[in-house]
């Protein structure tokens, strides 16, 4: 079955969504993703048909206004990215510079897909004054327009109709989360650098996530968290605290693209946390979950 990938973006999880999914418990009313970014775990869901509606909330105003194009007004947007991916050609440099400032001045979707598409590792990054500062990559062209529509167009009929998308902080999006539903929490990625404080991730306080956490066990809400990692023997990132009582297992995300440029031989290794009430809720699905990943 054919999953889209509604945008490229850093972090996504795209890879191991299919694996998360199967942590589901069989009867999901609503799949919520406050770190949702470009929603991969919701968009394997629904193209499993997992759940029944969907909650994507993610900080980034811009980019929920990418969603709502997106999910409202596929087409033209589809439109839209076509004449910009042509009419860079042969100037695609100084073409990307002009949308980018085109982009900082009105927040308009369909640059910021385009941009998406071409800029540095399909990362986002702003500059102190809120300004879209990454730089093109300069080796490509980004997706090619029949390929973006097609991706587009398959996530608007996957998903538009039964997603409520929201620009909040996190633990906003989390106060209507039901005993039904499911989270997939995927915050920003602590990274390698040694000097971070160990506080904060990417502007995240790490005491009010773990409190967030607290606050959903005692209401007794399933969810996934997605937080730290290991390529090899190095492992990134704090570990969630045992006083949450998660299930921790990792998945094989396969070779990081990183290592098999420097012609090393490590597999990336993805953790997973599981809630009390969703390791209840999947108690009969021991045995495929065990195959599927690597107890710690
Ligand atoms: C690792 S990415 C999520 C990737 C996503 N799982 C996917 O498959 O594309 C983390 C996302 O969290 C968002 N974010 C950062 N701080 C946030 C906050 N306080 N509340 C909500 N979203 C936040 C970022 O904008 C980013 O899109």
């Amino acid at each position: 079955m054919s999953v889209p990938q509604p945008f490229p973006y850093q972090g996504s999880k795209r890879k191991i969504a299919q694996a998360i999914i199967s942590l589901f418990p069989d009867q999901v009313d609503t799949l919520i993703e406050p770190f949702a970014g470009s929603g991969a775990v919701s968009i394997a869901a629904a193209t499993h048909d997992k759940t029944r509606r969907f909650v994507l909330n993610d900080i980034n105003a811009p980019l929920m206004a990418l969603w709502k194009k997106i999910l409202t007004d596929s087409e033209s947007l589809a439109k839209q990215y076509e004449s910009l991916w042509f009419a860079q050609q042969n100037q695609e440099s100084d073409y990307y510079f002009y949308i980018r400032s085109e982009f900082n001045k009105t927040h308009q979707p369909h640059y910021l897909l385009y941009l998406m598409a071409r800029c540095v590792k399909a990362a986002i990054r702003y500059n102190a004054n809120g300004e879209f500062n990454q730089s093109p990559d300069h080796r490509r062209q980004g997706m090619h327009p029949a390929t973006m529509r097609k991706n587009i167009l398959l996530t608007a009929k996957l998903l538009g109709g039964k997603t409520m998308l929201l620009s909040l902080d996190y633990r906003e999006a989390l106060a209507q989360v039901q005993p039904l539903d499911i989270v997939y929490l995927d915050p920003p990625y602590q990274g390698v650098c040694q000097k971070q404080d160990p506080r904060y991730v990417q502007g995240l306080s790490f005491e009010s996530f773990v409190e967030t956490l607290h606050d959903l066990n005692s209401r007794s809400i399933s969810y996934i968290v997605s937080y730290d990692g290991r390529t090899g023997h190095k492992t990134y990132g704090q570990t969630l605290p045992e006083s949450l009582g998660l299930s921790y297992l990792e998945i094989n995300a396969g070779r990081s693209s990183q290592a098999t440029l420097l012609g090393r031989d490590s597999v990336t290794f993805e953790s997973l946390y599981l809630s009390p009430a969703l390791s209840v809720r999947i108690k009969h699905k021991s045995a495929a979950v065990q195959q599927l990943a690597l107890w710690a």
